[in-house]
């Protein structure tokens, strides 16, 4: 399972000295998180493009961006983003009117497409597009904020998607990578891990003043190996 940490809990006067420890450590894929103070429950603003456009000329091209959009119009905006320089945008079906013709927009406009659901949603809304997903991202907390407790009930979410993915590759569909988000630390990664996750998103448990990015890292790693 590949880690890919979200920003929202770092410093943000230190913003470029916390990516280049997580680039130091092997991180070759980071997750940001886009609250446009409307969408999500708690009305939380978080960043936008300008700030992604620095993160990508700081980092150059080789390291992988997504993009969570938590937004009320992500099908009004979302090229803001790909000209800011993400690979893939990630967009809740809950907010979406007509995600077939954004995800063909995306493809289009040569970025990855993603759709993210929460925890209380039916997975059954994801299903008609996934054969022309990229990513699927399930996630374990409301959306909001870094820092909340994993609710253990996505599992069988989680496993849904899993065998329907499983079903598409056998089938000689697309892989569909499946990734989780909120709540994931060294106590919990071997167990979405073993639900068959592919990347697991990682805010707190690895941008906190409890160690380095590369110690909290290896903690997770090598909890997942054991
Ligand atoms: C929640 C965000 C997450 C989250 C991750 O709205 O999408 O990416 O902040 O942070 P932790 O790992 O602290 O839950
Ligand atoms: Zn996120």
């Amino acid at each position: 399972m590949r880690i890919t940490p979200s920003i929202l809990t770092a410093d943000f006067t230190r913003l470029g000295d916390t990516i280049d420890s997580a680039i130091s450590a092997g991180i070759d894929w980071i997750h940001l998180d886009v609250m446009d103070g409307n969408w999500v429950v708690n009305k939380t603003i978080t960043f936008g493009p300008a700030l992604i456009r620095s993160i990508r000329e700081h980092l150059g091209p080789d390291i992988f961006l997504d993009c969570h959009l938590m937004v009320t119009n992500a099908e009004e905006t979302w090229r803001q983003y790909v000209d800011a320089g993400v690979n893939l945008v990630i967009a809740h079906i809950e907010a979406i009117e007509n995600p077939q013709t954004l995800i063909s927009d995306l493809h289009s406009a040569g970025v990855q497409a993603g759709l993210v659901l929460n925890p209380s949603t039916d997975p059954a809304l994801v299903l008609p597009y996934l054969s022309d997903l990229d990513l699927v991202l399930v996630m374990s907390v409301i959306p909001g904020k870094g820092g909340q407790s994993f609710m253990p009930e996505v599992e069988e979410k989680v496993k849904f998607f899993r065998s329907a993915i499983d079903k598409q590759i056998n089938s000689g569909g697309r892989n569909t990578l499946l990734m989780i988000d909120g709540g994931i630390k060294s106590h919990n990664a071997k167990l979405v891990a073993d639900w068959g996750i592919d990347i697991a998103v990682v805010g707190s448990g690895l941008i906190n003043s409890k160690g380095t990015i590369s110690e909290n890292l290896d903690e997770i790693r090598s909890s997942i190996n054991n």
